[in-house]
């Protein structure tokens, strides 16, 4: 059996545009194309890019919260992008996701009691009145929340405890899988780093694997074993975290990771600006999408999109003209 929890095969997801007084379709968003990777059991993935590449709606497809255009997402060895509605809801007991919004995602009207037992009536777990009530307790537990959160309300509530709460939310079904999207960019700095390093547990504990959406690359590098780097709707480099840095291949990997400050002063990394804005997903660029910003192009750079090339187990990358290392 292989060891990978999820297998993603060629997902494309197209938002069509309609126009006109007939509502045609006049074109289409192509916010993931024909993306391909894999997440190991027990690992946590990092997916970093500017906003608007592509990386919310890459996660909620994986759930099929929205639905693929195009694509194979093989979870646990099975197809599920084929489920009938009632097989997904099964499934989805073990795919969650947080969002990066705690304001917005909890119910204002009800008790945190009722939105953490919500899921669990929904797959009928812990049903008797007394395992309910001991499972809501441990689920605070493991968010580090007190008993008495079970009777109040999201108001009464901090961003980071509410960012608790949806956590536990997601763990209150079992889950095996979880994305996290942005799930501290909201948050005020200072209580960032104790949510990450509470997800960071709870892994542990649960032995869960995780898709870490973030665009705040130290973040990423804290939290995941391996990064894939989103632009325009491609992952164009997947690596281990430490590789982006001394060892990207693709430029546009380079140009993100430049940007970053590093502890270690012997590591010189001269930051790279980018010159150009990004171009819009319902028009993209021929060839490769980067090439009208990138400085290794080619004249194949604007002809051909780019295949993946391997260049080990761990990194893969998809760019005709990739950097060197001498
Ligand atoms: N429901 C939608 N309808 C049309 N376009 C959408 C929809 N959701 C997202 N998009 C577009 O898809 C692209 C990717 O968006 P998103 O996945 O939110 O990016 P990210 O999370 O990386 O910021 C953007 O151009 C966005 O405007
Ligand atoms: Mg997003």
């Amino acid at each position: 059996m292989t060891d990978n929890i999820l297998e993603v095969r060629n997902l494309t997801k197209r938002f069509p545009i309609k126009g006109g007084i007939f509502g045609r379709e006049v074109g289409a968003v192509k916010a993931v194309n024909d993306v391909s990777f894999s997440i190991k059991r027990g690992e946590t993935l990092g997916l970093v890019g500017e906003s608007g590449c592509g990386k919310t709606t890459l996660g909620r497809s994986l759930l099929r919260l929205i639905e693929p255009t195009a694509g194979e997402i093989i979870f646990n060895g099975q197809n599920i992008v084929d489920l009938n509605a009632t097989h997904m809801r099964e499934m989805r007991r073990k795919m969650q996701i947080i969002f990066q919004d705690p304001y917005a995602s909890l119910n204002p009207r009800m008790t945190i009691g009722g939105i953490l037992a919500e899921p669990m009536e929904i797959h009928n777990l812990f049903p008797g009145k007394e395992e309910r009530r001991n499972r809501l307790y441990q689920l605070l537990d493991q968010v580090q929340l007190p008993k008495d959160t079970l009777n109040k309300y999201p108001h009464e509530f901090s961003g980071g405890q509410r960012q608790r709460i949806c956590i536990a939310r997601a763990l209150a079904v079992e889950p095996e899988f979880i994305v996290c999207d942005e799930p501290v960019s909201a948050l005020d700095v200072s209580v960032q780093a104790q949510v990450v390093n509470l997800l960071m547990d709870l892994q542990k504990d649960l032995g869960l694997t995780y898709l870490f959406i973030a665009h705040d690359l130290k973040v990423v590098e804290y939290i995941s074993s391996r990064v894939a780097v989103m632009y325009l709707g491609n992952v164009i480099e997947v690596a281990e975290s430490h590789e982006l840095y001394g060892g990207a291949r693709h430029p546009y990997t380079k140009a993100l990771f430049s940007a970053i400050p590093k502890p270690n002063p012997n590591v010189h990394m001269d930051r790279i600006l980018l010159e150009g804005d990004i171009p819009s997903p319902m028009n993209p660029p021929s060839g490769c999408h980067f090439h009208p910003r990138c400085w290794n192009a080619t004249d194949k750079c604007r002809e051909v999109y780019p295949e993946i090339t391997n260049e080990s187990e761990t990194h893969q990358y998809k760019c005709h003209n990739p950097i060197r290392l001498n």
